[in-house]
Protein backbone atom coordinates (compact mmCIF):
# COMPACT_ATOMS: atom_id res chain seq x y z
CA UNK A 1 0.00 0.00 0.00
CA UNK A 2 1.05 3.36 -0.81
CA UNK A 3 -0.67 5.97 1.64
CA UNK A 4 0.43 6.75 5.18
CA UNK A 5 -2.14 7.30 7.67
CA UNK A 6 -3.30 9.37 10.53
CA UNK A 7 -6.20 7.61 12.27
CA UNK A 8 -8.65 10.68 13.60
CA UNK A 9 -10.88 9.08 16.88
CA UNK A 10 -14.21 10.80 17.59
CA UNK A 11 -14.23 10.63 20.94
CA UNK A 12 -17.29 13.60 20.96
CA UNK A 13 -16.22 16.27 18.55
CA UNK A 14 -18.03 17.69 16.18
CA UNK A 15 -14.87 18.55 14.34
CA UNK A 16 -13.65 15.15 13.14
CA UNK A 17 -14.40 15.44 9.38
CA UNK A 18 -13.32 19.15 9.47
CA UNK A 19 -9.76 17.74 10.54
CA UNK A 20 -9.56 14.69 8.60
CA UNK A 21 -10.02 17.09 5.57
CA UNK A 22 -7.07 19.08 6.99
CA UNK A 23 -4.95 16.60 7.30
CA UNK A 24 -5.71 15.08 4.00
CA UNK A 25 -5.16 18.96 2.75
CA UNK A 26 -1.62 18.59 4.26
CA UNK A 27 -1.36 15.46 1.96
CA UNK A 28 -1.61 12.83 4.55
CA UNK A 29 -4.34 10.10 4.18
CA UNK A 30 -6.64 10.19 7.25
CA UNK A 31 -9.63 8.55 8.39
CA UNK A 32 -12.23 8.66 10.77
CA UNK A 33 -12.70 5.70 12.98
CA UNK A 34 -14.91 5.46 16.75
CA UNK A 35 -13.12 5.13 20.13
CA UNK A 36 -13.58 1.44 20.74
CA UNK A 37 -11.21 0.01 17.48
CA UNK A 38 -10.09 -3.61 18.35
CA UNK A 39 -6.57 -4.22 17.91
CA UNK A 40 -7.63 -6.38 15.09
CA UNK A 41 -9.66 -3.40 13.22
CA UNK A 42 -6.60 -1.11 14.08
CA UNK A 43 -4.17 -4.10 12.39
CA UNK A 44 -6.42 -3.89 8.99
CA UNK A 45 -5.80 -0.40 8.29
CA UNK A 46 -2.89 -0.32 6.21
CA UNK A 47 0.62 2.39 7.75
CA UNK A 48 -1.10 3.84 10.64
CA UNK A 49 1.41 6.76 11.88
CA UNK A 50 -0.95 7.99 14.37
CA UNK A 51 -4.09 9.06 15.95
CA UNK A 52 -5.66 12.46 16.55
CA UNK A 53 -8.26 12.00 19.63
CA UNK A 54 -10.83 13.90 19.19
CA UNK A 55 -12.40 14.89 21.87
CA UNK A 56 -15.73 17.22 22.14
CA UNK A 57 -19.25 17.80 23.67
CA UNK A 58 -20.71 14.57 22.31
CA UNK A 59 -18.43 12.60 24.31
CA UNK A 60 -21.22 9.71 26.20
CA UNK A 61 -21.93 6.49 24.59
CA UNK A 62 -24.61 4.59 26.01
CA UNK A 63 -24.01 7.03 29.03
CA UNK A 64 -20.64 6.09 29.15
CA UNK A 65 -17.90 9.19 28.56
CA UNK A 66 -15.78 6.94 25.88
CA UNK A 67 -11.53 6.55 25.82
CA UNK A 68 -9.86 5.47 23.64
CA UNK A 69 -9.40 1.54 23.67
CA UNK A 70 -6.96 -0.28 24.64
CA UNK A 71 -5.59 -1.53 20.99
CA UNK A 72 -4.90 2.92 20.69
CA UNK A 73 -2.89 3.24 23.44
CA UNK A 74 -1.11 0.05 23.98
CA UNK A 75 -0.07 0.57 20.24
CA UNK A 76 3.05 2.24 21.22
CA UNK A 77 1.54 5.25 17.88
CA UNK A 78 2.04 9.07 18.84
CA UNK A 79 -1.17 10.64 19.73
CA UNK A 80 -2.71 14.27 19.38
CA UNK A 81 -5.54 15.48 21.89
CA UNK A 82 -8.01 18.25 20.76
CA UNK A 83 -10.89 19.57 22.20
CA UNK A 84 -12.18 23.20 21.50
CA UNK A 85 -11.29 24.41 18.43
CA UNK A 86 -10.31 23.01 15.03
CA UNK A 87 -6.68 22.86 15.07
CA UNK A 88 -4.89 25.07 12.82
CA UNK A 89 -2.68 23.56 9.98
CA UNK A 90 0.79 24.83 11.80
CA UNK A 91 -0.82 23.15 14.81
CA UNK A 92 -1.38 19.67 12.86
CA UNK A 93 2.44 19.47 10.87
CA UNK A 94 5.21 19.31 13.57
CA UNK A 95 2.93 16.55 14.54
CA UNK A 96 1.81 14.71 11.60
CA UNK A 97 5.04 15.23 10.05
CA UNK A 98 8.01 15.55 13.27
CA UNK A 99 5.89 13.15 15.60
CA UNK A 100 4.02 10.38 13.51
CA UNK A 101 7.11 11.03 10.78
CA UNK A 102 4.20 10.54 7.99
CA UNK A 103 5.12 11.38 4.15
CA UNK A 104 2.96 13.32 2.19
CA UNK A 105 1.69 10.67 0.01
CA UNK A 106 -1.81 11.39 -0.52
CA UNK A 107 -2.59 11.77 -3.98
CA UNK A 108 -4.65 10.84 -6.65
CA UNK A 109 -2.36 8.20 -8.39
CA UNK A 110 -1.35 6.23 -5.52
CA UNK A 111 -5.18 6.49 -4.02
CA UNK A 112 -6.34 4.54 -7.45
CA UNK A 113 -2.94 2.15 -7.11
CA UNK A 114 -3.87 1.39 -3.44
CA UNK A 115 -8.10 1.00 -4.65
CA UNK A 116 -6.94 -1.23 -7.49
CA UNK A 117 -5.28 -3.54 -5.47
CA UNK A 118 -7.94 -3.43 -2.73
CA UNK A 119 -10.52 -4.24 -5.37
CA UNK A 120 -8.69 -7.36 -7.06
CA UNK A 121 -7.85 -8.95 -3.86
CA UNK A 122 -11.48 -8.53 -2.69
CA UNK A 123 -13.26 -10.12 -6.09
CA UNK A 124 -10.43 -12.33 -7.09
CA UNK A 125 -11.55 -13.76 -10.18
CA UNK A 126 -15.48 -13.08 -9.72
CA UNK A 127 -17.77 -10.75 -11.30
CA UNK A 128 -19.18 -7.50 -10.96
CA UNK A 129 -22.67 -5.64 -11.46
CA UNK A 130 -22.56 -1.95 -11.28
CA UNK A 131 -25.70 0.48 -11.81
CA UNK A 132 -24.78 3.24 -14.05
CA UNK A 133 -26.45 6.22 -13.56
CA UNK A 134 -23.73 8.38 -15.74
CA UNK A 135 -24.07 10.49 -12.25
CA UNK A 136 -20.85 11.68 -10.97
CA UNK A 137 -20.28 8.57 -8.66
CA UNK A 138 -21.57 5.53 -10.23
CA UNK A 139 -19.33 6.84 -13.32
CA UNK A 140 -15.99 7.21 -11.26
CA UNK A 141 -16.58 3.85 -9.51
CA UNK A 142 -17.31 2.50 -12.76
CA UNK A 143 -13.78 3.77 -13.82
CA UNK A 144 -12.18 2.40 -11.18
CA UNK A 145 -13.17 -0.80 -11.14
CA UNK A 146 -13.20 -1.28 -15.18
CA UNK A 147 -9.54 0.07 -14.31
CA UNK A 148 -8.69 -2.71 -11.84
CA UNK A 149 -10.91 -5.78 -13.47
CA UNK A 150 -11.75 -5.04 -16.46
CA UNK A 151 -14.42 -7.28 -18.10
CA UNK A 152 -15.43 -8.99 -14.66
CA UNK A 153 -17.25 -5.82 -14.31
CA UNK A 154 -21.00 -5.40 -16.02
CA UNK A 155 -22.46 -1.88 -16.25
CA UNK A 156 -25.94 -1.62 -16.56
CA UNK A 157 -27.17 1.88 -17.84
CA UNK A 158 -31.30 2.35 -17.44
CA UNK A 159 -32.82 5.00 -19.42
CA UNK A 160 -36.32 5.79 -17.59
CA UNK A 161 -36.56 8.26 -20.63
CA UNK A 162 -36.24 11.35 -17.69
CA UNK A 163 -32.45 11.71 -18.41
CA UNK A 164 -31.05 15.05 -20.08
CA UNK A 165 -30.17 15.30 -23.78
CA UNK A 166 -27.34 13.20 -24.73
CA UNK A 167 -26.74 11.53 -21.39
CA UNK A 168 -27.17 8.46 -22.59
CA UNK A 169 -25.22 8.68 -25.88
CA UNK A 170 -22.77 9.58 -23.46
CA UNK A 171 -22.64 7.20 -21.11
CA UNK A 172 -22.33 4.61 -24.30
CA UNK A 173 -19.45 6.57 -25.73
CA UNK A 174 -17.39 6.68 -22.60
CA UNK A 175 -18.04 3.34 -20.94
CA UNK A 176 -19.25 1.17 -23.76
CA UNK A 177 -16.64 2.58 -26.51
CA UNK A 178 -14.08 4.83 -24.92
CA UNK A 179 -13.29 2.50 -22.03
CA UNK A 180 -14.24 -0.83 -23.17
CA UNK A 181 -16.55 -1.53 -20.38
CA UNK A 182 -19.03 -4.79 -20.42
CA UNK A 183 -22.04 -2.44 -20.94
CA UNK A 184 -25.59 -3.38 -20.76
CA UNK A 185 -27.69 -0.15 -22.16
CA UNK A 186 -31.62 -0.77 -21.24
CA UNK A 187 -34.10 1.87 -23.08
CA UNK A 188 -36.76 1.66 -20.94
CA UNK A 189 -38.72 5.23 -21.89
CA UNK A 190 -41.55 3.18 -22.76
CA UNK A 191 -41.98 1.01 -19.54
CA UNK A 192 -41.28 4.32 -17.56
CA UNK A 193 -43.81 6.94 -18.99
CA UNK A 194 -46.15 3.94 -19.63
CA UNK A 195 -46.56 3.42 -16.00
CA UNK A 196 -46.33 7.37 -15.55
CA UNK A 197 -49.36 7.92 -17.77
CA UNK A 198 -51.74 10.21 -15.95
CA UNK A 199 -50.46 9.83 -12.75
CA UNK A 200 -49.84 13.97 -11.40
CA UNK A 201 -49.13 13.26 -7.93
CA UNK A 202 -45.16 13.83 -7.04
CA UNK A 203 -44.96 11.99 -4.42
CA UNK A 204 -46.41 8.86 -6.18
CA UNK A 205 -44.22 9.47 -9.88
CA UNK A 206 -40.93 9.97 -7.55
CA UNK A 207 -42.16 6.37 -5.76
CA UNK A 208 -42.98 4.87 -9.44
CA UNK A 209 -39.86 5.50 -10.87
CA UNK A 210 -37.61 4.09 -8.49
CA UNK A 211 -39.62 0.92 -8.14
CA UNK A 212 -39.51 0.49 -11.88
CA UNK A 213 -35.71 1.24 -11.81
CA UNK A 214 -34.80 -1.35 -9.35
CA UNK A 215 -37.48 -3.66 -11.39
CA UNK A 216 -35.60 -3.32 -14.45
CA UNK A 217 -32.21 -3.62 -12.92
CA UNK A 218 -33.19 -6.67 -10.99
CA UNK A 219 -34.65 -8.13 -14.39
CA UNK A 220 -31.25 -7.63 -16.20
CA UNK A 221 -29.13 -8.70 -12.91
CA UNK A 222 -31.45 -12.17 -13.57
CA UNK A 223 -30.18 -12.36 -16.84
CA UNK A 224 -26.43 -12.24 -16.23
CA UNK A 225 -24.83 -15.39 -14.68
CA UNK A 226 -22.23 -15.30 -11.76
CA UNK A 227 -22.33 -12.50 -10.21
CA UNK A 228 -20.93 -11.95 -6.87
CA UNK A 229 -20.53 -8.44 -6.36
CA UNK A 230 -22.86 -5.23 -6.54
CA UNK A 231 -20.39 -2.31 -7.21
CA UNK A 232 -21.90 1.01 -5.66
CA UNK A 233 -20.64 4.91 -5.53
CA UNK A 234 -21.01 4.98 -1.30
CA UNK A 235 -19.04 8.09 -0.93
CA UNK A 236 -17.48 9.29 3.01
CA UNK A 237 -20.13 11.36 3.86
CA UNK A 238 -22.32 8.97 3.75
CA UNK A 239 -20.90 6.81 6.11
CA UNK A 240 -18.68 8.56 8.25
CA UNK A 241 -21.82 9.07 10.82
CA UNK A 242 -22.02 5.34 10.57
CA UNK A 243 -18.45 4.98 11.41
CA UNK A 244 -18.83 6.88 14.95
CA UNK A 245 -20.26 5.97 18.25
CA UNK A 246 -20.92 9.02 19.56
CA UNK A 247 -23.26 10.63 17.13
CA UNK A 248 -27.39 9.81 17.98
CA UNK A 249 -28.78 10.18 14.68
CA UNK A 250 -26.87 7.28 12.27
CA UNK A 251 -27.50 7.82 8.52
CA UNK A 252 -28.58 4.61 7.30
CA UNK A 253 -26.32 3.74 4.55
CA UNK A 254 -27.54 4.12 0.77
CA UNK A 255 -27.89 1.88 -1.24
CA UNK A 256 -29.56 0.39 -4.16
CA UNK A 257 -32.40 -0.43 -1.41
CA UNK A 258 -35.06 -2.83 -2.49
CA UNK A 259 -33.30 -5.30 -4.91
CA UNK A 260 -35.23 -8.96 -3.40
CA UNK A 261 -33.67 -10.75 -0.92
CA UNK A 262 -32.32 -13.56 -3.10
CA UNK A 263 -30.64 -11.48 -5.05
CA UNK A 264 -27.96 -10.72 -2.44
CA UNK A 265 -24.34 -9.70 -3.68
CA UNK A 266 -21.40 -8.35 -1.38
CA UNK A 267 -20.83 -4.44 -2.02
CA UNK A 268 -17.51 -3.51 -3.70
CA UNK A 269 -17.46 0.42 -2.69
CA UNK A 270 -14.01 1.92 -4.16
CA UNK A 271 -15.06 5.22 -3.03
CA UNK A 272 -16.20 5.01 0.27
CA UNK A 273 -13.42 6.97 1.90
CA UNK A 274 -13.96 9.91 -0.51
CA UNK A 275 -15.55 13.26 0.27
CA UNK A 276 -17.12 14.25 -3.21
CA UNK A 277 -14.27 16.80 -4.72
CA UNK A 278 -11.91 14.05 -4.16
CA UNK A 279 -14.44 11.79 -5.64
CA UNK A 280 -14.37 14.44 -9.10
CA UNK A 281 -10.58 14.13 -8.74
CA UNK A 282 -10.33 10.67 -8.67
CA UNK A 283 -12.81 10.80 -12.19
CA UNK A 284 -10.29 13.44 -13.81
CA UNK A 285 -7.18 11.05 -12.83
CA UNK A 286 -9.27 8.05 -14.53
CA UNK A 287 -9.82 9.92 -17.68
CA UNK A 288 -13.61 10.83 -17.23
CA UNK A 289 -14.48 13.79 -19.28
CA UNK A 290 -14.21 16.99 -17.47
CA UNK A 291 -18.30 17.41 -18.65
CA UNK A 292 -19.23 14.46 -16.60
CA UNK A 293 -17.07 14.67 -13.75
CA UNK A 294 -18.13 18.30 -12.78
CA UNK A 295 -21.79 17.95 -13.92
CA UNK A 296 -24.25 19.36 -11.64
CA UNK A 297 -26.33 18.00 -9.00
CA UNK A 298 -29.39 16.22 -11.12
CA UNK A 299 -31.86 14.71 -9.46
CA UNK A 300 -32.31 10.12 -9.51
CA UNK A 301 -35.85 10.98 -11.08
CA UNK A 302 -34.61 13.06 -13.58
CA UNK A 303 -36.75 14.97 -15.62
CA UNK A 304 -39.54 13.39 -14.40
CA UNK A 305 -40.07 15.92 -11.39
CA UNK A 306 -39.35 18.95 -13.95
CA UNK A 307 -42.12 17.96 -16.03
CA UNK A 308 -44.90 18.89 -13.87
CA UNK A 309 -47.89 16.67 -12.93
CA UNK A 310 -49.16 13.80 -15.38
CA UNK A 311 -45.94 13.56 -17.54
CA UNK A 312 -46.12 13.16 -21.20
CA UNK A 313 -43.69 12.64 -24.34
CA UNK A 314 -44.52 16.21 -26.25
CA UNK A 315 -43.67 18.18 -23.02
CA UNK A 316 -41.54 15.94 -21.95
CA UNK A 317 -39.26 16.49 -24.71
CA UNK A 318 -40.30 20.50 -24.83
CA UNK A 319 -38.65 20.04 -21.64
CA UNK A 320 -35.49 18.09 -22.65
CA UNK A 321 -34.80 20.54 -25.38
CA UNK A 322 -35.47 23.99 -23.30
CA UNK A 323 -32.86 22.32 -21.10
CA UNK A 324 -30.15 21.74 -23.87
CA UNK A 325 -30.65 25.44 -24.72
CA UNK A 326 -30.19 26.43 -21.61
CA UNK A 327 -26.83 24.59 -20.46
CA UNK A 328 -25.70 25.57 -23.78
CA UNK A 329 -26.01 29.76 -23.58
CA UNK A 330 -24.79 29.10 -19.95
CA UNK A 331 -21.14 27.17 -21.23
CA UNK A 332 -21.02 30.12 -23.50
CA UNK A 333 -21.80 32.78 -21.49
CA UNK A 334 -19.03 31.33 -18.87
CA UNK A 335 -21.70 30.84 -16.29
CA UNK A 336 -20.81 26.49 -16.18
CA UNK A 337 -19.47 25.63 -12.84
CA UNK A 338 -20.08 29.17 -11.46
CA UNK A 339 -24.28 28.96 -10.61
CA UNK A 340 -24.03 25.63 -8.69
CA UNK A 341 -27.88 24.08 -10.88
CA UNK A 342 -29.68 25.20 -12.95
CA UNK A 343 -32.81 23.70 -15.30
CA UNK A 344 -35.94 24.22 -16.60
CA UNK A 345 -39.41 22.98 -15.84
CA UNK A 346 -42.84 22.74 -18.03
CA UNK A 347 -45.92 22.90 -15.78
CA UNK A 348 -49.01 21.78 -16.90
CA UNK A 349 -50.69 24.82 -18.11
CA UNK A 350 -51.38 26.72 -21.25
CA UNK A 351 -51.04 30.26 -21.96
CA UNK A 352 -52.59 31.95 -25.06
CA UNK A 353 -49.97 33.35 -27.14
CA UNK A 354 -49.37 34.41 -30.85
CA UNK A 355 -46.92 32.78 -33.72
CA UNK A 356 -46.59 33.38 -36.97
CA UNK A 357 -50.12 35.74 -36.48
CA UNK A 358 -52.09 33.04 -35.37
CA UNK A 359 -53.44 32.31 -31.93
CA UNK A 360 -50.91 29.69 -30.18
CA UNK A 361 -52.10 28.12 -27.11
CA UNK A 362 -48.51 26.94 -25.78
CA UNK A 363 -46.68 25.76 -22.58
CA UNK A 364 -44.73 28.18 -20.16
CA UNK A 365 -41.31 27.11 -19.93
CA UNK A 366 -39.54 28.13 -16.30
CA UNK A 367 -35.82 28.87 -15.85
CA UNK A 368 -34.43 27.95 -12.41
CA UNK A 369 -30.61 29.10 -11.29
CA UNK A 370 -29.79 28.75 -7.53
CA UNK A 371 -26.31 28.91 -5.24
CA UNK A 372 -26.23 26.70 -2.32
CA UNK A 373 -23.51 25.21 -0.39
CA UNK A 374 -24.98 22.47 1.22
CA UNK A 375 -29.13 22.07 -0.82
CA UNK A 376 -30.71 22.90 2.10
CA UNK A 377 -30.91 26.41 1.76
CA UNK A 378 -30.21 28.35 -1.87
CA UNK A 379 -30.02 31.80 -3.17
CA UNK A 380 -31.24 32.51 -6.68
CA UNK A 381 -28.48 33.72 -9.59
CA UNK A 382 -28.78 37.01 -10.81
CA UNK A 383 -28.86 36.27 -14.04
CA UNK A 384 -27.84 38.67 -17.07
CA UNK A 385 -31.07 40.70 -18.64
CA UNK A 386 -29.62 40.17 -22.37
CA UNK A 387 -28.87 36.50 -21.33
CA UNK A 388 -32.18 36.03 -20.68
CA UNK A 389 -33.51 37.65 -23.44
CA UNK A 390 -30.95 35.29 -25.36
CA UNK A 391 -32.69 32.41 -24.43
CA UNK A 392 -36.34 33.52 -24.55
CA UNK A 393 -35.74 33.85 -27.75
CA UNK A 394 -34.06 30.49 -28.90
CA UNK A 395 -36.26 28.43 -26.33
CA UNK A 396 -39.70 30.22 -27.86
CA UNK A 397 -38.11 29.51 -31.67
CA UNK A 398 -36.32 26.48 -31.00
CA UNK A 399 -39.04 24.71 -29.07
CA UNK A 400 -42.40 23.07 -30.03
CA UNK A 401 -45.41 24.00 -27.70
CA UNK A 402 -43.45 26.90 -25.72
CA UNK A 403 -44.88 30.29 -26.33
CA UNK A 404 -43.35 32.04 -23.06
CA UNK A 405 -40.29 31.59 -20.89
CA UNK A 406 -40.83 32.64 -17.10
CA UNK A 407 -38.03 33.00 -14.50
CA UNK A 408 -38.26 31.61 -10.98
CA UNK A 409 -36.92 33.88 -8.18
CA UNK A 410 -37.60 32.28 -5.13
CA UNK A 411 -35.48 31.37 -2.76
CA UNK A 412 -35.08 28.40 -0.45
CA UNK A 413 -36.74 28.47 1.45
CA UNK A 414 -39.69 28.96 0.19
CA UNK A 415 -39.53 26.75 -2.95
CA UNK A 416 -37.60 23.88 -2.96
CA UNK A 417 -34.72 23.46 -5.24
CA UNK A 418 -36.86 21.26 -7.71
CA UNK A 419 -40.48 22.19 -8.17
CA UNK A 420 -41.72 18.60 -7.17
P1 LIG B 1 -34.79 20.28 -3.31
O1 LIG B 1 -35.77 20.28 -4.46
O2 LIG B 1 -35.19 19.32 -2.23
O3 LIG B 1 -33.43 19.72 -3.93
O4 LIG B 1 -34.52 21.64 -2.78
C1 LIG B 1 -32.19 19.75 -3.27
C2 LIG B 1 -31.17 19.12 -4.19
O5 LIG B 1 -31.39 17.72 -4.31
C3 LIG B 1 -31.63 17.37 -5.65
N1 LIG B 1 -32.69 16.35 -5.64
C4 LIG B 1 -32.48 15.03 -5.72
N2 LIG B 1 -31.33 14.33 -5.84
N3 LIG B 1 -32.59 12.33 -5.88
C5 LIG B 1 -31.40 12.98 -5.94
O6 LIG B 1 -30.36 12.31 -6.08
C6 LIG B 1 -33.77 12.96 -5.75
O7 LIG B 1 -34.83 12.34 -5.71
C7 LIG B 1 -33.71 14.39 -5.66
N4 LIG B 1 -34.66 15.34 -5.53
C8 LIG B 1 -34.00 16.55 -5.51
C9 LIG B 1 -32.03 18.63 -6.34
O8 LIG B 1 -31.76 18.58 -7.74
C10 LIG B 1 -31.20 19.64 -5.62
O9 LIG B 1 -29.87 19.66 -6.11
Amino acid sequence: MQQDMIVVIDLGSENTTRIARDIRALGVYSEIHPHDLTAEQLAALPNVRGFVFAKGPNRAYEGQIVEPSAAMTDSGLPAMVTEGPVPTLDELKPFIFDTCKASPNWNMENFIADQVELIRRQVGDRKVLLALSGGVDSSVVAAMLIRAIGKQLTCVHVNHGLLRKGEPEQVVNVFGKELGANLVYVDATDRFLDKLAGVADPEQKRKIIGAEFIRVFEEEARKLDGIAFLGQGTIYPDIIESGTKTVKCVKSHHNVGGLPEDLQFELVEPLKMLFKDEVRACGVALGLPEAMVYRQPFPGPGLGVRCLGAITRDRLEALRESDAILREEFDKAGLRGKVWQYFTAIPDIRSVGVRDGKRAFEWPCIIRAVNTVDAMTASVERLDWELMERITARITAEVPGINRVLVDITPKPTGTIEWE
